[in-house]
Formats: structure tokens, C-alpha cells, sequence
């Protein structure tokens, strides 16, 4: 029988993609023991703030606690498991169990019971019912990834060199990251997976699935598109992580400042302001990236950022079943932006990646027939290809982190894939 993911060949079957008890695997596994994004610190500033979001299948709420802390819990009473937040965020004090009233405090404490007295005697232990913490959250750069494994490695060591890359977008911002409040979801009927994948290194698709974008001309800025291939490149990075659409040499700047100067005077002394900051703050190397294309941070944080003009896009492909995923989206924008640009930003991120967007349509709708087609007896048993970039060996360039390899090429494909694979045989916990 042929492998699930054959490295040698390139070749994954088809059953990952649909079999629920390899998605259940899944769950265990990758969500229950990788670093999972949950939120931007942006997003609860204050005391008491919190959201709420998902690890894998789980709900949980990222909570800042009355010292200032931010805790992630699992959302589900301890008593009989409802949800204790039924809300997308807000500031709280406690949250009080809607279903028998147990209430518990920002640090996840048990608080308080009804009729405690007369209902248990002395045989309930508040202390011993608190709301189950994540064990590990970090904080990179404002984002906010946890892991259920406390024994999982560090952040810093689980993102490796993912971070030189994700560093541009953190630092070029000149009054650091802002999520716009609110985030956009819609479900589509696909393995999350498939929408992983897209992010980590498909930029085949792109000339074709969205060649209609391209045709409507409709877009303010189109700094660096597909019809610029042979100077954008694509990077493997340990761990699973990839991106691609990236341009070395000042490219996207460039782009950037001649699009800004037609806008104005203040929008072209931003885009000076920004490469300037990213040259004060990282080497020449970074600096000269400027924007870094898209991705994903294994297994399911994707995001895309083309320019300074344009939104940092953030994407979580939440699994729900074999067959389901649930799309989360945010838009974060440089919180000291031009107002011009900000609201360009604003109506861009709406326009493409909303669940009626010009892009997240044509995604959505070739994820969800990839996985009709793929669902039968006959076509489960097939594999995909993932043989683009088989005869060339990634390469390396000096002061660059990463394995390169060009545009059009699966290798970040096949890496993400190896790792799945890697991770999906070892030892469960
Ligand atoms: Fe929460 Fe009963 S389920 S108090
Ligand atoms: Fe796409």
C-alpha cells in the first residue's frame, strides 16, 4: 500500500483529505499538541478584555487578567461543559455559566456556585474546578500563540526561522499592529489542509484561479504580480512553515513609493518612513523584502501582506470535521498609517478576501470541489501531485534565512506535508 505521504515521490493519497479517523488523529496530534495562534494583543488592551477563537476543534477564550496577564482558557464550564463566553469579545470581570450559574474570575478561578451549601455540603472544592488553562501562551511580536503541550518546545524555537521573515511585518509598521476590531468568517466545505497548503506555497494558482482580478483592473495597487514571476521566490522553512511571492531586492518598496507619490505627498513620506524604519530596526537584507507576499505558519496561522499600501491579511483555517473548515480572518493595519491608506486598506481587505471577495470566492469554491472530487470510493484512492520543483534543489542566498526555490514550485508543499506526516506517526501523547 502506498504511503499517506510518499517524500520520495512527491505523492500524497488522497485519503487525508477525507478520512475522519485520520482527521481525528488530527485533533490529537497536530492541534492538541502545535503552537496555535489565538489573537493579537491589540485586540485586549485592557483589564478584563477579552475574545474568544479556537484551538483545532476546541473553544477557548484569550482573557487579560486583573494583574494584566493573558490567560487562554478552554470556553466550557467545568460542571457540565456549556460555554462559559458566548460572545466574540468584550470586557469582563467573571463570566457567570448561563446554563447553572458557576462563575468564574479573569485568572480562571471558581468564584462562586448557587446553593452551594445546600446543593453540595461540604463535598465541592471550588479550588479544584477552575476553568482548564492552556498551559504554554506566548507572545511574539503582539501575536499570541498557545499550545496545549506543556512540554512543547518554545515558541521561538517552533516558529525558528520563520520569525526573520515574520519580524518584517511586526517591525515595518511605524506605530505597531492593529487588528481592526472585528474579524470576517464563512465556512466552506473542505479539509483545512487544503486552504494551509494554498497559503504555504501555491502561487501557481494565482495566474489562473484569480485571473479574473487581475483582468477587472480594479485595484488600486498591484505592486508585484504574477507577471512578474522570475524575480519573486518561494522559501521552505522548518517545521512546516513556508512562504512565498517573496522579492529580494527592493522591489515591493519601489512598487510602493511609486504608487504612494501618485496618492500624495504624506502617503510617499510614509513609504519612506516605513523602509527607513525597517533599516534602522533589521538588516539590509529585510529591509530590502519590505513586504513579504503570503504563507503559512504551520499548521493553520496563513497570512499575506504584498505591500505597505495593502492589508496584512491574517487567516486561521479553524478544522471543524474531515469535510468542514471554518474560515477566521482578520485585517491588521499599521495603527500610525495615513488615514488615506487605512481606509483604502480597510474597503481592499473587504473586497478580496470577504467570504463574497474577488479572491476568497474563487479559493473557497476550488477547495470545496477538490473535495467532492475527492471524496468517492474511486477518487479517495488516487494521489495528489506535488511534483513541481522535483528536479530543482532549493538554494540558498548569503544573509537570507531559508531553503529558496523559485515562484512556481511545491516544495513548501511537500515540506509542510513531510512535517504532517512526521508529526502524524510519533508517538501519541
Ligand atoms: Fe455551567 Fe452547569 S454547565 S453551571
Ligand atoms: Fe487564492
Amino acid at each position: 500500500m502506498n504511503p499517506l505521504v510518499d517524500k520520495a515521490q512527491r505523492l500524497v493519497s488522497r485519503k487525508i483529505f477525507v478520512k475522519p479517523e485520520i482527521y481525528a488523529r488530527e485533533l490529537q496530534q497536530i492541534f492538541a499538541r502545535s503552537w496555535l495562534f489565538i489573537g493579537h494583543e491589540s485586540q485586549i488592551p485592557n483589564s478584563g478584555d477579552y475574545i474568544t477563537n479556537y484551538m483545532g476543534e476546541d473553544p477557548v477564550i484569550m482573557w487579560r487578567d486583573g494583574a494584566g496577564k493573558i490567560r487562554v482558557f478552554l470556553n466550557s464550564c467545568r460542571h457540565r461543559g456549556m460555554k462559559v463566553c458566548r460572545t466574540d469579545a468584550g470586557n469582563a470581570r467573571q463570566f457567570r455559566c448561563s446554563f447553572h450559574g458557576w462563575t468564574y474570575g479573569t485568572d480562571g478561578t471558581l468564584l462562586a456556585v448557587p446553593y452551594q451549601e445546600q446543593a453540595y455540603g461540604k463535598t465541592l472544592d471550588r479550588n479544584d474546578w477552575g476553568l482548564r488553562e492552556v498551559p504554554k501562551v506566548q507572545n511574539y511580536g503582539g501575536f499570541i500563540f498557545a499550545s496545549w503541550d506543556a512540554g512543547a518546545d518554545s515558541l521561538d524555537q517552533y516558529l525558528g526561522d520563520a520569525r526573520w521573515y515574520f519580524d518584517i511585518t511586526i517591525e515595518r509598521s511605524i506605530g505597531g499592529i492593529e487588528f481592526i476590531r472585528g474579524h470576517q468568517r464563512y465556512k466552506a466545505t473542505a479539509n483545512w489542509k487544503l486552504m494551509a497548503e494554498n497559503f504555504c506555497g501555491d502561487a501557481y494558482h494565482l495566474p489562473y484561479s484569480h485571473g479574473s482580478v487581475y483582468k477587472l483592473d480594479i485595484r488600486q495597487i498591484s505592486p508585484v504580480t504574477y507577471t512578474s514571476a522570475p524575480i519573486l521566490h518561494t522559501v521552505s522553512l522548518d517545521n512546516g512553515h513556508g512562504m512565498t511571492s517573496l522579492a529580494f531586492d527592493n522591489e515591493r518598496y519601489e512598487t510602493d513609493l511609486k504608487l504612494a507619490e501618485e496618492m500624495g505627498k504624506e502617503e510617499a513620506d510614509y513609504i519612506r518612513a516605513c523602509r527607513a524604519r525597517l533599516a534602522a530596526r533589521l538588516d539590509d537584507s529585510r529591509a530590502s523584502i519590505f513586504a513579504l507576499g503570503f504563507g503559512n505558519l504551520f499548521p493553520n496561522f496563513a497570512f499575506n501582506n504584498f505591500s505597505a499600501l495593502r492589508p496584512m491579511g491574517f487567516y486561521q483555517a479553524h478544522p471543524r470535521a474531515a469535510h468542514q473548515i471554518e474560515m477566521w480572518q482578520w485585517c491588521g493595519v499599521d495603527r500610525d498609517a495615513p488615514a488615506s491608506i487605512k481606509e483604502m486598506i480597510r474597503v481592499d481587505f473587504a473586497r478580496t478576501q470577504a467570504a463574497s471577495g474577488l479572491a476568497a470566492q474563487d479559493d473557497a469554491e476550488n477547495f470545496e470541489q477538490v473535495t467532492e472530487a475527492t471524496s468517492g470510493a474511486v477518487g479517495q484512492d488516487l494521489q495528489f501531485n506535488y511534483q513541481m520543483g522535483l528536479e530543482q534543489a532549493p538554494t540558498t542566498r548569503p544573509g537570507v534565512a531559508g531553503r529558496i526555490s523559485p515562484y512556481f514550485s511545491e516544495n513548501n508543499q511537500m515540506n509542510f506535508y513531510s512535517h504532517w506526516s512526521d508529526l502524524m506517526e510519533r508517538e501519541a501523547s
